[in-house]
């Protein structure tokens, strides 16, 4: 089930990392080390969902995994980072609205965002801001709501998620753990699919049992496998189902 080999990847060593990306000092691997080993298993993850999903209108994925601290949002703005890059108008979205990471990726603020639209004090401009990545955009998660499950499951939501389409080609949504929160489920059922990250020697198959039957009528596009290495070597494969049903 394998779409690449992975052993390939550890024969490139990265390429010397920027000191600045449009100047700015914080920016996903993919984005700092462009030639690197893991920016090409991003470039293999985007085309596999070139092949899984027709980007002939707007879409929304969704990141997700079972536990915490298993690369959901270091997956979400690498990918982002890469579909940028091959021209697509991408926005990153973080809707999780618990523990919010994503604009640290970027090293960005999260004064303003996703918390402030669904509770009605919207104002995009504000919310979104421009990454120095060019055609990435980021609207963090806001200021902690009392009840995200509730926001996002709110019809303001829908229409926010209406409007960002009219402006991204591409949506890509950070979301919380599925065995630990609600939320991701509610927002799933808004996206085009989800993939969902597997954190090698962390992800428990129970624990992936339990999500893949919480996220049992969602459309799951595929999966991530996230493997991390002694001296931070790491690498990623996707694995599609789907794709592969349509090369039998
Ligand atoms: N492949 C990798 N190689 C090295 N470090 C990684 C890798 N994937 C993730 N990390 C690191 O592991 C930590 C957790 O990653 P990340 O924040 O992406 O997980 P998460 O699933 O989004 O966590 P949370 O559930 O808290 O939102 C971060 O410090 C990140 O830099
Ligand atoms: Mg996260």
């Amino acid at each position: 089930m394998k779409l690449f080999n992975p052993s390939s990847v550890f024969k490139k060593k990265p390429d010397k990392k920027k000191s600045e990306i449009n100047g700015a000092q914080l920016a996903p691997y993919a984005a700092k080390y462009e030639k690197s080993a893991v920016a090409e298993a991003f470039k293999i993850l985007r085309t596999n969902l070139q092949f899984s999903i027709k980007f002939n209108e707007p879409r929304v994925i969704v990141i997700t995994s079972p536990n915490q601290m298993e690369g959901k949002t270091t997956v979400a703005s690498n990918l982002g980072v890469t579909f940028a890059a091959a021209n697509y108008n991408t926005l990153v979205l973080d809707a999780d609205m618990r523990i919010p990471n994503l604009h640290r990726q970027f090293g960005m603020e999260n004064k303003e965002g996703l918390s402030n639209c669904l509770n009605g004090d919207c104002d995009l401009e504000r919310a979104i801001q421009t990454t120095p990545i060019d055609n990435l955009s980021l609207m963090g998660s806001g200021p902690i709501p009392f009840n995200s499950s509730e926001l996002l499951s709110s019809d303001r939501m829908i229409k926010l998620l209406e409007e960002l389409k009219s402006r991204y080609q591409l949506i890509i949504i950070d979301s919380p753990p599925v065995n630990v929160v609600a939320d991701t489920p509610i927002v799933s059922t808004l996206s085009d699919g989800l993939l969902v990250v597997i954190s090698m020697g962390n992800t428990r198959r129970r624990d992936l049992k339990k999500t893949l039957h919480a996220l049992d009528y969602c459309n799951i596009l595929g999966f991530v496998l996230n493997v991390t290495r002694r001296g931070n070597e790491s690498y990623y494969q996707y694995y599609s189902s789907r794709y592969y049903a349509a090369r039998k």
